[in-house]
């Protein structure tokens, strides 16, 4: 271990001096302000700009929508979904702040990956697609819909269309089988590593978009598909039924039950997001109401135990977080701040927790030369260099960019729905796509770990030396 006290030389005892003197007033304190909304605003825009330094889409030779990557081909640090989660984050910066510096690039990008299909299945990334790739994707053109973000020219894909798109391909037949009496798998081809993993991400993405396509479209099929997968995930008890904890998944060798207990916050938080529409949906379920409950107390015990957003299964030990964990914090706070609109009795709940959150957050934005950039460790109020796990940083910037816009919800109307939107739909959406399972081109090793979000990671090595097992009863 570096960093005993005991090892230090004079020179490092120097820089901690610098460093303890610089919290003083009048030497270089806290670059970000959000008391006011003028600093909310303000910090928003400088996050924003800073963040889309990451983003080389819209240079020439480059391609629009993606953060540098995959690491898995050596082009960068970020898989082709986190592209998508990026897009979002400025579609609701957008929304909330009112600054369409960006949204020619949120465009551009979101319309570049759409694939001939019109589904979030481009040639360049069905090797490799898992359903929560698409997924993501999918959540962020929903999200364009519900915000009223200007739409693409006529002609070209719309995005409650391209939000039907990915829901319809997943609920497509052969998406689906009864291993573990339902659910979706994690990959998409079969060939995939993974494959054989049905996890808490994959379905709550499907049921996500399911909640929110019902809510805007006030089609009742897509509301018995959420319901449907709601249960399934409570069935196998990916959802703990004692206390509201959210696992990661199973594998359809063990009829799911081999349950990898790992609390990812973003998966708790997606499926809050969604059963919160589904309350909205069915105007005050009770059932709804109750799911809504469950999951909000189990997100404040576990992932705000001390006031502050903290990803429980790696952020104890630094360098342990992939750049996917990187960025679930900005996702978390962006969505409970959603779910205060479509179950306003929430607001009390949640608006004091993103507020206490946020203010940690940005109290940690101190690093680079800037002195204003943004590490992943807000509880501890001390910039961490975003090398210490192995990433350029983007999510780290991300995710407080979400968190600072995210204290604007107040003042933005509720999602918009089919009488309020603007976006145009199609309930024929996805249906050119079918076949997706049999993948294009020959899986390379670098397609086989392309697809998000860690699991191979966990499920692997990584366990024995992080303790891992203790998360296991
Ligand atoms: C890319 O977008 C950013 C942000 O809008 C802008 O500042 C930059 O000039 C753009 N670059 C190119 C090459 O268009
Ligand atoms: C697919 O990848 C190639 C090679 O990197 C790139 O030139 C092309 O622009 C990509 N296509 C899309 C739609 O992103
Ligand atoms: C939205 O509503 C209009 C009429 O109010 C209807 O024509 C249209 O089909 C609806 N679209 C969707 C996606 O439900
Ligand atoms: C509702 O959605 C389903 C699934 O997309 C579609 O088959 C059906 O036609 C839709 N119904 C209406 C009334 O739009
Ligand atoms: C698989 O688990 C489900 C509960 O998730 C149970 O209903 C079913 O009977 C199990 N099937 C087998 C073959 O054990
Ligand atoms: C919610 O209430 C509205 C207005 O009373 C009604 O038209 C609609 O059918 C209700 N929705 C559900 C899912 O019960
Ligand atoms: C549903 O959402 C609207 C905002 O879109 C809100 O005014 C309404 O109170 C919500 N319904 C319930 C039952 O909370
Ligand atoms: C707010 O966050 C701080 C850490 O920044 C924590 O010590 C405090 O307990 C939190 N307050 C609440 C009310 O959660």
């Amino acid at each position: 271990m570096m960093g005993a006290s005991s090892t230090r030389s004079p020179s490092r005892w120097l820089a901690a001096l610098l460093a303890a003197s610089s919290l003083l007033p009048g030497v270089h304190s806290q670059y970000y302000k959000i008391e006011t909304k003028e600093q909310i605003k303000e910090s928003a825009r400088t996050l924003a700009y800073d963040l889309m330094l990451y983003y080389k889409g819209n240079q020439s030779g480059e391609i629009p929508g993606i953060l540098p990557g995959p690491p898995t081909e050596h082009k960068g640090d970020y898989y082709w979904w986190e592209g998508g989660a990026m897009m979002g984050t400025y579609v609701d910066y957008w929304f909330l702040t009112g600054d369409d510096s960006y949204n020619k690039v949120v465009m551009e990008g979101m319309v570049h990956q759409v694939g001939p299909n019109e589904d979030y299945m481009p040639p360049n990334h069905t090797a490799s697609l898992g359903n929560d790739d698409q997924g993501f994707w999918g959540m962020s053109a929903m999200l364009a819909a519900e915000n009223k973000f200007p739409n693409p020219p006529d002609g070209g894909p719309q995005w409650l269309a391209l939000a039907q798109a990915v829901f319809h391909t997943q609920a497509s037949p052969e998406r689906h089988d009864d291993t573990c009496n339902g659910g979706l798998r994690w990959q998409v081809p079969p060939t995939n590593m993974g494959y054989n993993y049905k996890n808490t991400i994959a379905n709550g993405c499907f049921f996500n978009l399911g909640a929110r396509l019902a809510r805007y479209t006030l089609n009742q099929t897509y509301a018995d598909w959420a319901e449907k997968t709601f249960q399934w995930l409570w069935d196998v008890q990916y959802i703990d039924h004692k206390d509201w904890r959210v696992y990661d998944g199973g594998h359809v060798e063990q009829n799911c039950t081999d349950i990898n207990k790992a609390q990812f916050s973003y998966n708790a938080a997606l499926l809050l997001h969604g059963a919160a529409f589904m309350y909205n949906y069915t105007n005050g379920s009770e059932i709804w109401k109750e799911r809504v409950d469950g999951l909000l107390g189990g997100i404040k015990r576990d992932f705000f135990e001390h006031g502050v957003a903290f990803e429980i299964p790696c952020e104890g030990r630094k360098g342990a977080c992939t750049a996917d964990m990187l960025s679930f914090k900005g996702y978390v706070h962006r969505w409970l701040s959603v779910v205060t609109k479509v179950a306003p009795y929430t607001h009390k709940t949640i608006i004091p927790m993103l507020r206490n959150s946020t203010e940690a957050a940005v109290r940690q934005c101190t690093g680079g030369e800037t002195q204003r950039r943004c590490g992943f460790y807000w509880l501890d109020g001390v910039y961490v260099d975003p090398a210490v796990d192995k990433t350029s940083g983007a999510g780290e910037q991300m995710n407080v960019l979400a968190a600072v816009s995210s204290l604007l919800i107040d003042d933005a109307p509720p999602p918009a729905n089919n009488h309020t939107g603007i976006s145009k739909g199609d309930p024929n959406a996805g249906s050119r796509s079918r076949g997706a399972r049999d993948p294009p081109k020959p899986i390379t090793n670098g397609d086989r770990a392309g697809a998000a979000i860690l699991t191979i990671l966990i499920l692997g090595s990584a366990i024995g030396t992080w303790g891992w097992m203790s998360f296991g009863d």
